[in-house]
């Protein structure tokens, strides 16, 4: 036997029991005579004492040890005095006086400190991640996102729904990222390709008829990373049969109101989760994963400047663009230096320039980049539409859409993290629904499915398929979480006329819809139900739940940004004759 009791778990009442431990040199802390070790495994940290009064060869042996070594320790349980007890430690009450010691393993010194939470580059922590693991800060964060996965399997589980695995070897389904290949070596010149997310798998399961699936499901997508990113992520991918956009966001929202109590009793959610259409998000927030625990919502100003004599505004209304800005809070002594950096924050993100007007805290004169080209009534009905009050700065951007858009959502974002204005410990839910069914992608001169080419549109805007596809809204819908989205899912096509109808509008010929989605042509023709699914990102949610930054720190062997995986080294060149197995030629 090992060990009897783990590094975590004795308490005052185990006093002058004789035990053993197994664990990793933490700390070492040598007094001479007296050598004390802090003994760790994943449960906890144990106080061990080797005293040479009682037996020198034990004590020598500890003496020998360095961090990182691993020990089996034999001993007797001991109370501390009061003045000794630690009561940050769970083991704090006690210590174990060390009768026998053996080294299981020695270790070299190892490159990252293992008792200190490191601020190493993180190339180094991914090289060594069995080491970084090791950290206590890995450690929560792999034992939550554990709790996490645990609760949702138990929850649907009770809901009736079953896990059923789908292949990784498979045929691509295109969720709008280039397709991870895996070649045949037994049908030479053809591929596999990794599964984006198991879609059409899990509507052909519907077809089947197991009403309500789940999975926690590997998907592969090789596109740009970010840190809300990996090459391999992880869903919890679901789908219903016999169901409407509502019961499926009912399901989401009950699992995931549940389980931030449950897994995470610090944190908060909002019941019932906020809802916006994806032209409001956009509208009030400008984004469709809006962070919704502060306010700095976008106000429009084209009513008032439509007539403004400061052309930059009104040629914008002229021109379709819009006037559009944010009231900042207690920033109206903002330095030029500050303001500048702002103005290039607002630059960077495509805009021309940046308006703003300071309101003094204490009542003295409007600063302002624009006063001397508007009106006083102007400055005065734009103050207070956006509510400025006495040591506000209103910032304001005229432009394209697009533009107004993209730069006001960078900004709102920017200053909630400078001001401090979002509570870590809520999570704020929300549902975006109402997407746009259709994408126009100017490079190709093409229309793109927004979500997949699987989605169904609101039965309200069928008609408009044929007359104006732009404006076709889907019944598709999207979880957002504190800014990130994370889950995405639809109400899918069942019927053969209509995925057909779909594929023509993305122009995808009769061949290549027949050669590619065949299967679920046919099968839409032998009894689909009607059904709908949607797959929460895990990793994203556990980052969020974990207060991460980024998804890296919730995998355990995460890849890097340039996708590699630099503890295995890969990927790696390979053998000539596995590379003539699998008929291929490097260009
Ligand atoms: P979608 O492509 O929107 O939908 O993905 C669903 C959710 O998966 C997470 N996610 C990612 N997480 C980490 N790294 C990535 N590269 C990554 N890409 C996506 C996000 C996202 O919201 N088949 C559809 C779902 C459906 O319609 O049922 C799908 O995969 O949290």
């Amino acid at each position: 036997m090992y060990r009897t009791h783990t590094c975590g778990e004795l308490r005052a009442h185990h006093d002058s029991q004789s035990v053993i431990l197994a664990g990793w040199v933490h700390r070492r802390r040598d007094h001479g005579p007296l050598i004390f070790v802090d003994l760790r495994d994943r449960y906890g940290l144990t106080q061990v004492v080797f005293d040479a009064a009682n037996d020198a060869s034990v004590h020598a042996i500890a003496s020998e040890a360095r961090s990182e070594f691993v020990l089996q320790v034999t001993g007797n349980v001991r109370k501390r005095p009061a003045e000794a007890i630690n009561p940050e430690l769970g083991t704090g009450e006690i210590e174990l006086v060390a009768t026998a010691v053996s080294v299981l393993n020695p270790a070299k010194q190892t490159p990252l400190m293992i008792n200190r939470d490191g601020n190493e580059e993180e190339p180094l922590r991914l090289k060594y991640r069995y080491l970084d693991l090791r950290r206590e800060r890995m450690q929560r964060n792999l034992i939550l996102r554990h709790r996490f996965v645990k609760f949702i399997r138990d929850f649907l589980d009770k809901e009736n729904f079953i896990e059923i695995e789908t292949p990784i070897l498979t045929k691509s389904t295109p969720e709008g990222a280039r397709d991870y290949l895996v070649p045949s070596r037994v049908h030479d010149g053809e591929f596999f390709a990794l599964p984006q997310s198991p879609q059409q798998m899990k509507q052909l399961l519907m077809v089947a008829g197991y009403d309500r699936y789940f999975q926690i499901a590997r998907c592969f997508r090789d596109e740009d990373l970010r840190a809300d990113r990996q090459p391999e992520f992880t869903q919890l991918d679901m789908e219903m049969a016999f169901v409407e956009m509502e019961d499926v966001l009912d399901v989401v929202e009950r699992l995931f109101t549940a389980m931030v109590p449950a897994v995470i009793p610090h944190k908060r959610t909002i019941s019932p989760f906020m809802r916006l259409t994806y032209a409001e998000a956009l509208e009030r927030f400008g984004s469709d994963k809006p962070d919704l625990r502060y306010g700095l919502e976008l106000i429009k100003l084209n009513d008032i400047v439509a007539n403004s004599a400061f052309t930059v505004l009104s040629s914008a209304v002229a021109s379709g663009g819009q006037v559009k800005g944010i009231c900042v809070p207690s920033i109206a002594n903002y330095s030029r230096k500050q303001i500048d950096e702002i103005t290039d924050i607002a630059r960077q993100n495509g805009a021309k320039g940046l308006m703003w007007a300071a309101v003094p805290a204490d009542g003295g004169e409007l600063r302002s980049s624009f006063a001397k080209q508007v009106s006083t009534d102007e400055m005065q009905a734009i103050l207070a539409a956006m509510n400025a009050q006495p040591g506000d700065m209103v910032l304001i951007v005229a432009d394209t859409t697009k533009v107004v858009t993209a730069v006001l959502d960078k900004l709102r974002r920017e200053f909630a993290n400078r001001l401090n204005l979002a509570d870590p410990n809520l999570m704020a839910f929300a549902w975006v629904i109402d997407f746009p069914l259709l994408e126009w992608d100017a490079e190709d001169n093409r229309w793109n499915a927004a979500h997949h080419p699987f989605t169904a549109p609101l039965d309200s805007d069928v008609a408009l398929m044929d007359t104006d596809p732009g404006n076709v809204r889907a019944k598709a819908y999207d979880l957002v979480l504190n800014g990130y989205e994370v889950a995405s899912g639809s109400v899918r096509i069942h019927r053969r006329e209509v995925q057909q109808k779909l594929f023509d509008l993305l122009g995808i010929s009769r061949e290549t819809s027949l050669a590619q989605f065949g299967h679920m042509l046919e099968a839409f023709e032998f009894g689909a139900p009607p059904h709908a699914g949607i797959a929460p990102g895990i990793d994203r949610i556990a980052m969020i739940l974990a207060d991460e930054a980024t998804i890296r720190e919730v995998v355990a062997f995460p890849k890097t940004q340039q996708a590699q995986d630099l503890m295995m080294g890969a990927p790696s060149p390979v053998d000539e004759k596995q590379l003539r197995d699998l008929h291929i030629k490097l260009r």
